[in-house]
């Protein structure tokens, strides 16, 4: 571990690693909290999601009640779960012919708004009797 050609005492080196990964580990906590909180800081919009989702309306419905059968429904669906799909669609870890072109534009910011939109309609299941 140790390199031997260093010429710098062990106890000396092990004590500036410390400094180092210290300062690394602080370095990845502000890094980790500024990445955790920035969605929260912009804040997802629902209102402007609704604007956006004009360009799902014609597949997902802009109530997210599909329009078309092999579209899902996204109302009601999570916030959480439809920024996963598209930015799988968008990254290309997901592919479909229509939504990975679709999501292929999107910014964070959008889609945030639209899962926000998407997760804000209420809907209500009824089994069958
Ligand atoms: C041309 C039709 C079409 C349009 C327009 C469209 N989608 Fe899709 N979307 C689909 C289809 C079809 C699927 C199912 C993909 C599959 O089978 O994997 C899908 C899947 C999804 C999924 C994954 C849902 C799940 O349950 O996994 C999300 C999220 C989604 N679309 C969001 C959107 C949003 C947001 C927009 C508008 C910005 C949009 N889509 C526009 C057709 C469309």
């Amino acid at each position: 571990m140790i390199p031997k050609t260093s010429g710098r005492p062990p106890a000396l080196w092990k004590h500036h690693a410390t400094r180092k990964t210290r300062a690394a580990y602080s370095t990845i906590t502000v890094l980790a909290s500024f990445l955790a909180m920035s969605p929260v800081a912009q804040g997802a919009d629902p209102a402007e999601g609704r604007k956006l989702a004009t360009q799902c309306k014609t597949c997902h419905g802009l109530d997210g009640i599909a329009k078309i059968p092999i579209a899902p429904n996204l109302a009601g669906e999570s916030q959480i779960y439809i920024e996963k799909q598209l930015k799988a669609f968008r990254s290309g870890k997901r592919e479909h012919e229509m939504m990975s072109l679709v999501a292929k534009n999107l910014t964070d910011q959008q889609i945030s708004d639209l899962a926000a939109w998407y997760q804000s309609i209420e809907i209500t299941a009824k089994m069958p009797e």
